[in-house]
């Protein structure tokens, strides 16, 4: 696969934790980015409830005088006994005016990870804030704008549907990843009004959404529950869109 970049409209759709709930389900090795310009790690501060410090992230990449790459690996945090490695954020959104030079860069410094086995999911946080981090957005294989499916969000996603395209990025797509559809519009609805296609939609569960949003005790059948089936679906669309346009431009490049 590669690197798949996951951002807001408005209104805390479930980013961080729909980030979260797919690289921990996530079928090969994968570092987490929380790119987030809002500042604060939503995984330290809530997956791991405070209980992990905060040693190195983002800022420290961005300060770095020697080779990213190099610096991406003492950087990354290992998530025990999972496959997932993550890169915190900011400890605040002050610091963001550091990381300006740092996106382009870490950008093409992510994209080579796939050489090495490993892909990558980011999360973006919400489009239009300061700092946003645009040029790991346009990095992605695949970008995916998170929406409820209320019509305050439905709202929110229209309005930012065409900006979030990049037509002349050739290896680039984008998409709209539903949290709670149907509640109360269905994919099929919100394909209707929005100038993007629906690429996956994950139940409204909240039990299970907590377990990665705040470290909260896994529900009952959590690992085969619906969040976690919506998630592997969601992986495998994942896959399937970024491989087909793979050997589109393949077979492009070939004729
Ligand atoms: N699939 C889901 N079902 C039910 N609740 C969910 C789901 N996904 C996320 N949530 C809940 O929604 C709330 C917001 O989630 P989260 O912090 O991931 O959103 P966000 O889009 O990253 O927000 P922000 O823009 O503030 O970073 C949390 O309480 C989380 O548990
Ligand atoms: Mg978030």
């Amino acid at each position: 696969m590669a690197v798949v970049a996951l951002a807001s409209a408005s209104g805390s759709p479930g980013v961080t934790t729909t980030a979260l709930g797919l690289a921990l389900l996530w079928p090969r090795p994968v570092m987490l980015v929380e790119a987030d310009p809002t500042g604060g790690s939503g995984l330290l501060a809530g997956y791991f409830r405070g209980s992990r410090q905060y040693d190195a992230g983002l800022i420290e990449l961005a300060l770095t005088a020697g080779s990213l790459s190099d610096a991406l690996a003492d950087v990354a945090q290992p998530i025990e006994g999972t496959a997932v490695s993550f890169v915190a954020g900011t400890r605040s959104h002050t610091q963001n005016s550091a990381l300006r030079d740092l996106w382009a860069p870490l950008a093409e410094t992510l994209r080579e990870l796939e050489t090495t086995g490993q892909d990558v999911v980011v999360d973006a946080g919400r489009l239009g804030l300061q700092g946003s981090p645009g040029a790991l957005l346009d990095a992605a294989d695949l970008a995916l704008l998170v929406s409820r499916t209320t019509l305050p969000h439905l709202s929110a996603l229209r309005s930012w549907a065409d900006a979030f395209q990049r037509p002349a990025l050739d290896w680039h797509q984008s998409g709209v990843l539903l949290v709670g559809a149907g509640q109360p519009y269905s994919a099929r609805e919100v394909t209707e009004v929005v100038s993007l296609p629906v690429l996956s939609s994950l139940p409204d569960d909240p039990d299970s959404a907590a377990v990665f949003s705040r470290g909260a005790q896994p529900p009952k059948r959590f690992e085969i529950g619906p969040l976690a089936r919506a998630l592997n679906a969601a992986i495998a669309s994942i896959h399937s869109t970024i491989t087909h346009r793979r050997n589109e431009l393949l077979e492009g490049a070939r004729s």
